[in-house]
C-alpha cells in the first residue's frame, strides 16, 4: 500500500522497516472505535462548515459501510498498511476518490490513536467488570452454602484460629469488589476526549471539541493538546488495576492448589477443570490455578513495560508509544481469560467440609479462646496466655488436644477452670462468638453477603 506521507520522500520504505514500523497486526482490533471516531469527526467538520456538509454525510456513510464490511469479514485488513488509522483512510479514499482525502482535515493520527485506545479500553473495562461480577456471584453462592463450614484460619500457613469457609471466600469478594472500584475510577479518569489535539498543538480550523467529546461519550475534551496526544496514564492505571486483580486471582489460585492437595484435601476440582499427567496415572492437577498464578507475572510485567516505556519520553508524541498497545492488550486478554475460567472452576468444585472440620480439630486453634475464657473469669490476658501455653505443651506431651485434656489437668494450672471450658473452646463457640462486623460468625458473614447483594450484585437482580 502506498504511503500517505510519500510526497516528502524519494524512495519507497524498505520492506523490513515497513514491517518493523507497522502496528496493524495488533491495532486492527480497534477498527470499530477508529471508525466511530472518524464518523463523529467528519460530522463535526460538516457542521462547522470546515468541509461541505453534503461531503461529510457521504464520507460518514462510507465509513459506516467500511465498518460493516470489516465486521462481516467481506473486507480484510491489509497487513502492509502502517496502522489501522491509515488503513481505514486508505480504503475510504479507494472507495470515494478525492472526497475520501478530506476526512483527515484538522486531525492527526496522534490524536486518533489516543482517542481509539481510550474508547477501546473503556469498552474492555465494561467487559472486565462484568466478568468480575460473575466471579463475585459464584464466590457469594459458595459462601452461602458454607456459612457453617468450620475450617482453620491460617497465619504463616500455620493453623491459627477457627473461621468458616464462607468467611474465607468473602475475603476474596472484598478484594474483587475493590478491583471493581479501581476499574470504575480508571474509566472515569480516562473518560476525557483527546480528539482535536492534532499532532500536538491543535489546529487553526474552527473545530468543535465539545461536540466530538459529547458524541463519543466522553465527559468533555482534554484541556491541553500536548497532554492529549502524549498521555498514557490511562493504560498504566488500567494495567495496574489488572495486575492487582490478577494478584488476587493468583492468591486464590495458590490456595486452591494447596486445598486440592492430598495434604489438605479441603476441596476437589471438577474433572472438567483438572488435568492428568502423561506418566502418573493417579494425578489430578490444578493446572488452571497454576496458569492463573503464572499469567499474573506477565500482567505485572506489562505494567512495568508501560511505566518504563513512558518514563523518559519528552513531550509530546513519540513512536515509543506504539509499544503501549501490545502490553495493555495482553493484560486485557489475559485477565478476561482468567476470570472466565476461574469462575466456573470455583462453581463446580466440591467442598470437603469434613476434612476442613478435622483440620480444625488439630493445631490448637482454640487456644486463644481458652485464654479468653480465663480473662472472662478475671485473669489478665498475659497470665491467661501463659497458662494456656503450658496447657498446649501438656497436650503435646500427652498426645491430646485441649478438647479432650481432662479437667484435672486444667485445674492443676488454674483453679478458675471448670467443665464449662469445653463448651467455651468448642470450635462452633469460637466461631459463633466472633460476631462483630467482619467476623467469621455465620450471622456476621450472612450480613456481609447481604450487603454485597444489595450493592455490587444489585443491578444483576434487576436485569
Ligand atoms: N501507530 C501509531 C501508534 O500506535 C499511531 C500514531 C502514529 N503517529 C505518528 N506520528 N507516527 O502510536
Amino acid at each position: 500500500m502506498a504511503k500517505m506521507w510519500q510526497g516528502r520522500f524519494k524512495k519507497e520504505l524498505d520492506e523490513k522497516v515497513n514491517d518493523f514500523n507497522s502496528s496493524i497486526s495488533f491495532d486492527s482490533r480497534m477498527y470499530e472505535h477508529d471508525i466511530q471516531g472518524s464518523i463523529v469527526h467528519v460530522n463535526m467538520l460538516g457542521k462547522q462548515g470546515i468541509i461541505d456538509e453534503k461531503d461529510s454525510k457521504v464520507i460518514a456513510k462510507e465509513l459506516a459501510n467500511i465498518y460493516d464490511d470489516l465486521a462481516s469479514g467481506e473486507l480484510q485488513f491489509d497487513m502492509s498498511a502502517e496502522d489501522i488509522h491509515m488503513f481505514v483512510e486508505q480504503v475510504l479514499t479507494q472507495r470515494l476518490g478525492d472526497l475520501g482525502k478530506k476526512l483527515h482535515t484538522a486531525r492527526s493520527r496522534n490524536d486518533q490513536v489516543a482517542l481509539d485506545l481510550r474508547m477501546y479500553l473503556r469498552s474492555e473495562i465494561d467487559n472486565i467488570l462484568g466478568l468480575i461480577k460473575k466471579l463475585i456471584r459464584v464466590l457469594v453462592a459458595k459462601a452461602e452454602e458454607n456459612l457453617h463450614t468450620v475450617m482453620p484460619g491460617y497465619t504463616h500457613l500455620q493453623r491459627a484460629q477457627p473461621i468458616t469457609f464462607a468467611h474465607h471466600l468473602m475475603a476474596y469478594v472484598e478484594m474483587f469488589k475493590r478491583d471493581m472500584i479501581r476499574l470504575f475510577n480508571c474509566f472515569d479518569t480516562m473518560n476525557e476526549c483527546p480528539l482535536g489535539s492534532g499532532a500536538l498543538a491543535t489546529t487553526t480550523y474552527p473545530i468543535d471539541r465539545e461536540f466530538t467529546a459529547e458524541y463519543l461519550g466522553f465527559n468533555g475534551p482534554m484541556q491541553n493538546s500536548l497532554d492529549g496526544v502524549s498521555d498514557r496514564d490511562y493504560c498504566i492505571e488500567l494495567a495496574g488495576a489488572i495486575a492487582t486483580c490478577m494478584m488476587h486471582m493468583s492468591r486464590l489460585s495458590e490456595e486452591i492448589v494447596l486445598w486440592s492437595s492430598w495434604e489438605f484435601k479441603f476441596i476437589e476440582l471438577d474433572d472438567a477443570y483438572s488435568t492428568g499427567s502423561s506418566i502418573m496415572p493417579q494425578k489430578k492437577n490444578p493446572d488452571i490455578c497454576e496458569l492463573i498464578r503464572g499469567k499474573t507475572g506477565r500482567c505485572i510485567g506489562n505494567l512495568t513495560t508501560l511505566l518504563t516505556m513512558m518514563k523518559g519520553l519528552p513531550l509530546a508524541y513519540n513512536k515509543d508509544m506504539q509499544e503501549d498497545k501490545e502490553a495493555i492488550f495482553d493484560s486485557v486478554d489475559t485477565i478476561k481469560l482468567c476470570l472466565s475460567t476461574l469462575a466456573p472452576m470455583l462453581d463446580t468444585m466440591t467442598v470437603n467440609c469434613e476434612n476442613m472440620a478435622n483440620a480444625g480439630k488439630r493445631g490448637f486453634i482454640n487456644a486463644t479462646d481458652c485464654a479468653d475464657y480465663l480473662v472472662k473469669k478475671g485473669l489478665a490476658f498475659r497470665d491467661a496466655y501463659k497458662i494456656t501455653g503450658t496447657l498446649v505443651s501438656t497436650c503435646i506431651d500427652k498426645g491430646l488436644t485441649l478438647d479432650n485434656l481432662p479437667i484435672e489437668e486444667y485445674k492443676k494450672l488454674c483453679d478458675k477452670f471448670d467443665s464449662g471450658v469445653y463448651d467455651a473452646i468448642s470450635l462452633s463457640t469460637c466461631v459463633n462468638g466472633r460476631g462483630v462486623t467482619g467476623g467469621p460468625a455465620p450471622d456476621a458473614v450472612a450480613k456481609h453477603i447481604q450487603k454485597i447483594k444489595d450493592t455490587v450484585l444489585k443491578e444483576d437482580e434487576e436485569d
